[in-house]
């Protein structure tokens, strides 16, 4: 085989070739201090000092029997987010994190996107099951002062689902100006479980950033960052710099996701107490899980109860990120990015202040849905898709199966109706994060290790450890056409580590 030119520099082999680089010259600033003081960065606000900010929850511009109509205008707009100081950020409505957009199974939503950012985007709707047209790809994009409508069926379980930019080669920066907010799918059938509900039932993005001295946001793309993936020195909880809330003395459930570029958490609370995970990417799981510590990787979500019963009025819980050694063996590898240095000292994040007496109605099924576990058997074929580095041209990148990105290129073509096993094969000495759009999948096995009762639930996401391997089954039950796996290390996507399937 005899390769072209062009496929010699996409593999890193032909020598002296150069590439042109994405928009990486872009830059906010320099790099902040990265490391030497985190939690608040050199924002010089004060730990619990703010509130926790809620994201507005989106009103439908109008409705129909079948579908709620929305617009989202895509603006550069000044927050405060540093007091005494304006930070520019890029906002769904201008606001960052975005507005909450609230849909129910089954029923239609329909988002006309108006871009009026200076540069092009694409809209993705994360965890959705949605038709290709509707699913953001990263070269479908809304030119500045141009406009797309996406419409989302909302035809699978409820769900934390969330939505974000993904225009090719530029989403961490776009995400990290604040291009980011929460979908939540609910139905009768979740509801109707004695679950904390309406003021007890919160959604927490975790995201950090770099400020600079005039509260700029400051974004940094060199060989580091494209290797490590973007890490900041600067926690915010919606937009707020470890903010503190105000919650009841009872349960309430928290929606977390992380919505961070590149960072990876492993939460505890200060009390030691555990969370009971309730949910995961796709939906709840089958029943509730106890995890004195919880690992969310960029993109994942899980649901928790965190019952402040105990906890009397007038005192507080620490959410904190810290290097907590997992219970689960097949995760040791992943303890080295798990916080936010190598020490294992636990940053704090956000504080609970348990500020009032609440009757509690609420109570934790010990059956939540049932999550019925695809057979591997029923898989008739098998992927695989080796993950690393690869320098292309001078250029650093990462790359999957050898190949970066390329939207005039497909991997694979899996057959409508058919149910396959793909195997995340990591050849480097980074996690990635890997996620695939269109399907809700299940982990088979990571490292040869069957997944934890928490992992065992519908997932999108998926964190596979250095040269290690993690293995997914999924059926294409219903739609066609073409749709993304990628690593969501933003800087990882960026830099090619990026495919496309299709699905026949
Ligand atoms: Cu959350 Cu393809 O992305
Ligand atoms: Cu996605
Ligand atoms: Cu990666």
């Amino acid at each position: 085989m005899k390769l072209s030119r062009r496929q010699l520099i996409k593999l890193g082999l032909a020598s002296g070739a150069a590439i042109a680089l994405p928009a990486e010259a872009f830059a906010w600033g320099s790099s902040g201090s990265g490391g030497t003081t985190y939690g608040n960065g050199g924002t010089g606000v004060t730990a619990f000092s703010l509130p926790l900010a809620l994201p507005s929850v989106l009103q439908p511009s109008s409705t129909d029997a079948t579908t709620d109509y929305y617009t989202l205008t895509h603006t550069v707009a000044q927050q405060q987010i540093i007091p005494g100081k304006l930070t520019t950020i890029w906002g769904y409505n201008g606001q960052y994190p975005g507005p909450t957009i609230k849909a129910r199974v089954g029923r239609k939503v329909v988002i006309n996107q108006i871009n009026n950012l200076p540069e092009s985007v694409s809209v993705h709707q994360h965890g959705g099951h949605t038709p290709p047209d509707s699913d953001g790809h990263p070269n479908a994009l809304i030119a500045p002062g141009q406009s797309r409508t996406y419409t989302y069926p909302n035809n699978q379980l409820p769900a934390t689902l969330w939505y974000h930019d993904h225009a090719a080669d530029v989403t961490g920066r776009h995400v990290y100006m604040g291009l980011a907010g929460f979908y939540l799918l609910s139905d009768d059938i979740e509801d109707a479980l004695p679950l904390p509900k309406g003021t007890n039932d919160v959604p927490l993005v975790f995201q950090d950033r770099i400020f600079n001295t005039d509260g700029s946001l400051s974004y940094t793309l060199d060989d580091r960052t494209i290797d490590e993936g973007f890490l900041g020195d600067t926690m915010l909880v919606n937009g707020v710099i470890q903010p503190y809330f105000q919650v009841p003395r009872r349960k309430v459930r928290f929606r977390l996701l992380n919505g961070s570029n590149s960072r990876i958490y492993n939460f505890t609370l200060s009390n030691g107490k555990a969370f009971t995970q309730i949910g995961s990417d796709g939906g709840l799981l089958s029943a509730p899980v106890s995890r004195t510590s919880l690992r969310l990787a960029p993109a994942e979500r899980a649901d928790v109860i965190i019952d402040f019963t105990s906890v009397p009025v007038g005192t507080s819980v620490i959410l904190q990120n810290g290097d907590s050694s997992d219970t689960y063996s097949y995760r040791s590898g992943y303890t080295a990015e798990g916080g936010w240095n190598s020490g294992g000292a636990k940053v704090d994040i956000m504080r609970f202040d348990v500020s009032r007496d609440e009757a509690d109605e609420s109570s934790i099924p010990t059956t939540l849905r049932t999550v019925a576990r695809i057979p591997t058997s029923q898989a008739t074929k098998s992927r695989t898709w080796t993950l690393a580095k690869g320098w292309s041209g001078g250029a650093n990148k990462w790359s999957i199966n050898g190949k970066l990105y390329d939207p005039a290129r497909v991997d694979a073509t899996p057959a409508l109706g058919s149910t396959e096993i793909w195997t995340f094969k990591n050849q480097s000495s980074q996690t990635h994060p890997m996620h695939i759009h269109d399907i809700q999948f299940q982990i088979v096995d990571i490292n040869g290790q069957a997944p934890a009762a928490y992992d065992a639930g519908w997932k999108d996401t998926v964190l596979v450890p250095q040269w290690g391997s993690a293995r997914v089954i999924m059926k294409f039950a219903d739609l066609t056409g073409v749709y993304m796996i990628h690593c969501h290390k933003l800087e990882h996507e960026d830099h090619a580590m990026m495919t496309q399937f299709k699905v026949v």
